[in-house]
């Protein structure tokens, strides 16, 4: 059968996943296809900032394979064709159980991404979490994405949390709907790939050997000279006038630091009126600790394997920190996720709906502006078709099925 009489097939509104003519689907059907063309396409220091993690990158591996290992037994007879894939989150209404993490520095990889990345969340009808050392401005954000704008928080704990309060005040009047604290930086850690191309220390000075790697990539050149230079957008009118782009990185440096503690989480609590969600809880003990905080939501993540390669795949300590919240709390997840499969995964181990990070750099770095867009497209497509698959009618049906999940962790009464 080819697209067009799959297409004539399938109920009107559900035909997204048999758009697989197009020309981008064509030569990019998967992430993986993307992340093998960001490779060629952007400069060396740029897919090392996108691709490179903690250590030998082994906590990368393990959240890949640990999604790779949940295999979801089907049910037939039950569904006839795709399965609607809309979510509410925090009382609002989103086009499937996807979103975009907050990411530092996307515009290393591709100058401009994260207008590209809010922009295109905006039209899929996703969250976009930007980052606290995102490339735009809170108010920026805001304008591109309105109704799925997430803000992410980093500790900054200097004159009694000033800069912190400051930027939950800019959320608040920018309309800012979710603010998501981190909590899983509680230490600078070392990502060895990201050294040695020249990205580690505390100045950014390309030298003879980036300047050559950017010549070489004309498409990102010609970003950098239309978008300009990355830089803390949220936090350089802070460093002072004039501040040069160095400067804005020591006092980034200076100001961000540590993991938020209990008491101090419960001090963004009590002024931050509207749905708040603690980001990097990997035990259900956190969970609990979080929900009598009033905390509304729960990111099950490990970072995206960034900040040190022991941790558990995410995935493997879903079902206890879900089964832990139950419907006190919305629990969301990252790490590893790279197709709508994955997603479906997450799902059903008990998320109400699963992040990505690297995927979206990925598809920056292939497509430029294009990428995040194609990334949505493919997972929610990816999405839709592996719950028709297994059978569910929804993403929560997903939950019902029979999952083995041979990493599940087990945690002792705590
Ligand atoms: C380049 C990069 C920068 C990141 N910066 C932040 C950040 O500033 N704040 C944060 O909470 N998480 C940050 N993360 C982590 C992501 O929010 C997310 O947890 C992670 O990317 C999910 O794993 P995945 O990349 O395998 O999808 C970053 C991730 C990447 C890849």
């Amino acid at each position: 059968m080819d697209d067009k009489t799959a297409a004539a097939t399938v109920p009107a509104g559900q035909q997204a996943a048999y758009r697989g003519g197009t020309k981008l689907r064509q030569h990019y059907p998967t992430v993986d296809y993307l992340r093998r063309r960001a490779r060629g396409r952007i400069p060396h220091f740029a897919f090392e900032y996108s691709d490179g993690g903690a250590g030998t990158d082994g906590g990368i591996r393990r959240n890949w394979a640990g999604l790779d290992a949940v295999e979801l037994v089907p049910r037939y007879g039950v569904m006839p064709a795709l399965p609607p894939v809309e979510i509410t989150l925090f009382g609002r209404k989103y086009a499937a159980p996807i979103g975009i993490a907050p990411m530092g520095g996307p515009a290393i990889v591709w100058p401009g991404a994260d207008s590209y990345m809010a922009v295109a969340a905006q039209r899929a009808r996703v969250p976009y979490t930007l980052g606290t050392v995102g490339g735009i401005t809170i108010e920026q954000a805001a304008t591109l994405a309105p109704d799925v704008l997430w803000f992410q928080l980093y500790r900054m704990a200097r004159n009694d949390h000033w800069l912190g309060f400051e930027l939950m005040r800019r959320c608040e009047a920018a309309g800012v709907h979710v603010l998501v604290m981190t909590v899983d930086v509680p230490v600078r850690t070392v990502r060895p790939r990201e050294v040695v191309v020249g990205l580690g220390g505390s100045k950014f000075s390309p030298g003879p050997r980036m300047l050559y790697q950017m010549l070489r990539s004309p498409g990102w050149l010609l970003s950098l000279w239309q978008r300009g230079q990355p830089r803390f957008a949220n936090i350089k009118n802070y460093a002072g006038n004039n501040a040069s782009v160095n400067d804005v990185i020591s006092f980034a440096r200076n100001e961000i630091g540590g993991a938020f503690t209990w008491d101090e989480i419960a001090r963004f609590r009590d002024k931050w009126k509207k749905p708040l969600v603690l980001k990097g809880i990997m035990h259900p003990a956190d969970a609990e600790r979080a929900i009598a905080l009033g905390i509304d939501g729960v990111w099950v993540s490990n970072h995206g394997g960034r900040q040190i390669e022991a941790l558990p795949a995410p995935i493997d300590v879903l079902p206890a920190v879900a089964a832990q919240v139950g419907a006190r709390a919305t629990v969301l997840f990252d790490s590893g996720v790279r197709s709508g499969l994955d997603v479906v995964r997450a799902v059903a181990l008990g998320a109400q709906a699963a992040f990505a990070g690297k995927a979206f750099l990925w598809g920056l770095g292939a497509l430029g502006g294009k990428g995040p867009g194609h990334v949505l497209d493919l997972m929610i497509d990816e999405t839709r078709a592996s719950l028709g698959q297994i059978g569910a009618q929804s993403p929560a049906d997903a939950r019902k099925g029979v999952i083995r999940h041979p990493g599940a962790l087990a945690f002792p009464e705590f």
